[in-house]
């Protein structure tokens, strides 16, 4: 059997290093010894992505998340819509995209979650796509509101969305966070100040007249790029 091809590896000016200073939590996490560089053998470029192979494994989608219970949640509706390419600009089909986020008051619902702001009962904020057949992908849910951390007296992480990608094969997995475009606590926040300064807007998604549902949701377009020199940074 022939060799796979190998993916193209990340462009390290655009990813946020491993190790940095102001976000906290990354200099505890980082590791102390060299990394080791895997070759990419037919383990790391296959991974479930035939058609419908997502569907078997993970149950149907989830991409409405105002719909999760009995009533509407909280909050300002929107869409947030885009593509997945990958390092040629070709659309990557049958991508697994999981998205996590806190509700419009900043709370997730999670135990370890004790910021003193209201739970929603109407909102989860777990959901999951796939990729069509151009790359796109689509999810209806509530903008998330900001809220306070512990990485210095006073910090605020912006409004974000968690994204998680896991694509064609394990090589092209991407972990992201999406922000808002036009947020003052956007340039403070320790997390996205790790990216190189030219690749930072990378991660702010664009606010779009043109997909907005009227009198129902505003809508936010932000394609992911698995790989590259516009590759979406990884931020976790
Ligand atoms: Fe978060």
């Amino acid at each position: 059997m022939a060799d796979p091809l190998p993916y193209s590896r990340d462009d390290e000016k655009v990813q946020p290093p491993l190790k940095y200073d102001e976000f906290r939590a990354s200099v505890v996490r980082a590791p102390t010894k060299p990394l080791v560089r895997i070759p990419h053998t037919l383990t790391e470029t296959t991974g479930p992505s035939g058609k419908g192979v997502w569907a078997k494994l993970m149950g149907p989608a989830v991409m409405d998340l105002t719909r999760q219970h009995s009533g509407e949640p909280l909050g300002e509706r929107i869409v947030v819509s885009g593509r997945v390419l990958d390092d040629h600009d070709r659309p990557a089909p049958n991508v697994m995209i999981e998205i996590l986020q806190a509700n419009s008051c900043g709370r997730y619902v999670h135990e370890y979650d004790q910021h003193d702001a209201p739970r929603d009962p109407n909102f989860t904020g777990a959901g999951r796509v796939i990729t069509d057949s151009e790359g796109r992908y689509r999810f209806v849910t509530i903008k998330p509101g900001a809220y306070p951390w512990y990485n210095n007296w006073n910090s605020w992480r912006p409004a974000h969305i968690h994204f998680s990608l896991a694509g064609p094969a394990f090589a092209n997995r991407l972990v992201t966070q999406m922000y808002f475009p036009g947020d003052p606590l956007f340039p403070l926040d320790a997390i996205a100040n790790a990216v190189p300064k030219e690749y930072r807007h990378l991660l702010v998604a664009r606010f779009d007249k043109g997909t907005t549902e009227p009198f129902w949701a505003l809508s936010y377009q932000f394609d992911f790029v698995l790989r590259g020199r516009a590759a979406t940074p990884m931020v976790q």
